[in-house]
């Protein structure tokens, strides 16, 4: 009962709300992930997909773009999830660790096309890196084709374990000041009322932490 409640609250949040947040105004800025700079690369992200689990059939690749005019990333994912939904595509760094404490949230500056629009960003500290241990995640569904800036404040990430969600408080809160893994998933739904499957891309251009007026 409890867990319905939560998930009708988020799909309302999702189809009520489908930009959320838009871009903010910031005060202050720290680039985390710049992939228009030629000098950065995407060798540090590794894909966390749900072929760890037995049963899991799907695939991601996060690659770089570099055209004669810009370069920036991509993240292709193919999602086949199971009949109930289970299922998942992911990326992460998990090379670097950051202090966002001085920070409202993060932005991505973005582009989705494909099949599906609904992705997560999720976050680790303190090297905790199982998928017994908790993660803080948001959910969040891009517009279609469209560069976009998606502002994510981190107030509205919530403790997750393998997807399911966990009361915020008896679990420990998100510590800013040691953010060691930095996520972007696209998942089945096997949770939500909203089901995905199929091809999709996300182009990122940049991941920034801002602190929002
Ligand atoms: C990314 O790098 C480019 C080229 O160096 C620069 O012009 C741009 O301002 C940077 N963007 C961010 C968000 O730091």
């Amino acid at each position: 009962m409890f867990i319905g409640i939560q998930l009708l609250l988020l799909f309302t949040s999702i189809t009520t709300n489908p930009m959320r947040s838009t871009k903010c105004l910031f005060s202050s800025k720290q680039t985390l992930f710049n992939f228009t700079d030629s000098t950065s690369s995407v060798n540090d992200w590794i894909e966390i997909s749900d072929t760890e689990r037995d049963v899991g059939k799907s695939k991601g690749v996060f690659v770089e773009q570099k055209t004669q005019q810009f370069q920036r990333a991509i993240f292709f994912s193919l999602l086949n999830p199971q009949p109930n939904g289970a299922g998942f595509v992911g990326i992460a760094n998990r090379k670097k660790s950051f202090d966002l404490s001085s920070f409202t949230g993060l932005q991505l500056s973005v582009r989705a096309q494909g099949e599906n629009f609904i992705y997560k960003v999720i976050l680790r500290h303190h090297n905790e890196e199982s998928s017994l241990q908790p993660s803080y995640e948001i959910f969040f569904e891009l517009p279609k084709n469209e560069l976009t800036e998606q502002y994510l404040p981190f107030n509205d990430f919530k403790p997750y374990s393998r997807g399911k969600s966990l009361d915020p408080n008896t679990t420990p809160p998100l510590d800013r000041t040691d953010i060691t893994s930095i996520g972007l998933q696209i998942v089945g739904g096997v949770y939500l009322p909203i089901k995905q499957h199929g091809t999709s891309s996300l182009e990122i251009d940049s991941i920034i932490a801002v602190k929002c007026e």
